[in-house]
């Protein structure tokens, strides 16, 4: 694999040299996986779960009798999305991509034969269902289960987005997915996600199909003097000077959220400089608000203006307990407690803002640092 150009990834997962630690939660889930039980990975946005799974699945990928796969249902919109990501995911990493393979898959798919195109440059195959009603896409789904259940080894499939399913205008599809999935004794899932109210209501409802079958892992952020010297090591192997104090700097201007941290650190890393101190941390912090302010300024054509207002004084406040005590509404002039209700509830369906153990924040931790820099008085 090649080494990357700079070593904060800010996508995918490369190998454990530039993820930082997760050791607990890795250890969690290969124990989940060698006892055969599902898990539920949740977190707030762009805390690193699909590198987490990525991880994971590096850690199983050199033991012989696993088979892993990944699947993202972010793209999926119904269950015919489902079913040609699943059998995407299942399909792609059979070793073999031989005549053998073709015909094994001709043997299990006996409803809708996949079609299966061979790059002519890469040499890479895709692969496609041709679906013409909604009894092929249920007897293909079958015909996956089933092909899974003749795999030798034991199989891990995870599925990250997996609330989207809650999207589909498909009837009870999670009814469907646990009949199958109860059955298949040779294959665990990870179910990933984000929201974690669906997916909490998801798993932790009684009446819903998926009740109490998983465990449930909560992903939190990354302990701050372990990414301190995560960060110091990379910086130091370029010979870039950077003191913990300024390091600290940069967790508490990104929160220690993963991504943002991944972000800066990268931005910060790219202008190869011997030594970083704060005042350069400043600098490519507001470069990168600068950036976004085009995007910024069209959420606040989004909303009204007393949800902007809100907004804005939530991000202010960094993290709020109590949004209906008299002094939050006080300081911020938002008048009363069941207005300031109605135009949280909205900036919580819209994601803006996002609630962690009662607590409310705005998610963004860019929007959320720009919205407290530039309205220094309203
Ligand atoms: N432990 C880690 N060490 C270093 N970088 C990480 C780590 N975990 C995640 N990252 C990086 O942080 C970024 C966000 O992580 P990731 O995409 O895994 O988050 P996510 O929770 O799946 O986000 P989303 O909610 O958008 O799906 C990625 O660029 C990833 O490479
Ligand atoms: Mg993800």
């Amino acid at each position: 694999m090649k080494t990357p150009a700079n070593p904060f990834l800010i996508t995918g997962y490369h190998s454990p040299e530039y993820f930082c630690n997760r050791e607990d939660e890795t250890k969690k889930l290969l124990e989940a996986i060698r006892n055969q039980r599902n898990t539920t990975l949740v977190s707030l946005r762009r805390m690193g779960k699909t590198g987490l799974i990525k991880h994971v699945f590096y850690n199983l990928a050199d033991k012989k009798d696993f088979s892993i796969h990944y699947m993202d249902l972010l793209p999926t919109s119904n269950l015919h999305g489902f079913v040609q990501e699943f059998g995407i995911a299942v399909l792609k990493t059979i070793e073999e991509r031989t005549t053998s393979w073709i015909k094994k898959i001709g043997q299990i798919f006996k409803t809708i034969r996949p079609i299966i195109k061979v790059d002519s440059l890469s040499g890479q195959p895709s692969i496609s269902f041709d679906f013409r009603n909604q009894e092929e896409i249920l007897y293909t789904l079958e015909d996956i289960f089933r092909f899974l259940k003749t795999f030798d080894k034991r199989v891990v499939i995870a599925m990250d987005e997996f609330q989207q399913i809650r999207k589909y205008p498909d009837p009870n599809v999670e009814a469907l997915l646990r009949k199958h999935i109860q059955t298949m004794g040779n294959v665990n899932f990870i179910f990933s996600g984000s929201l974690k109210n669906i997916l909490l209501s998801m798993f932790g409802e009684y009446s819903k199909p998926f009740y109490q079958s998983t465990d449930i892992l909560y992903l939190e952020k990354i302990d701050k003097s372990i990414y301190n010297g995560f960060i110091h090591q990379k910086f130091e192997m370029a010979k870039m000077k950077i003191s913990s104090d300024e390091i600290n700097y940069i967790l508490t201007l990104t929160q220690n959220h993963t991504f943002y941290v991944q972000y800066l650190s990268n931005r910060l890393y790219s202008r190869n400089s011997r030594l970083i101190k704060k005042d350069m941390i400043d600098e490519v912090w507001c470069e990168i608000l600068h950036e976004r302010e085009g995007m910024f300024y069209n959420y606040r054509n989004l909303l009204t203006e007393f949800q902007f207002k809100l907004l804005k004084s939530i991000a202010k406040e960094k993290r709020i307990n109590q949004p209906y005590v008299k002094e939050f509404l006080k300081k911020h002039n938002l008048g009363t407690p069941s207005t300031v209700a109605t135009a949280l509830k909205a900036l919580l369906v819209k994601e803006l803002v996002t609630e962690e153990y009662g607590t409310y924040f705005v998610q963004d931790v860019f929007l959320s640092s720009w919205l407290d820099s530039n309205f220094p008085d309203y």
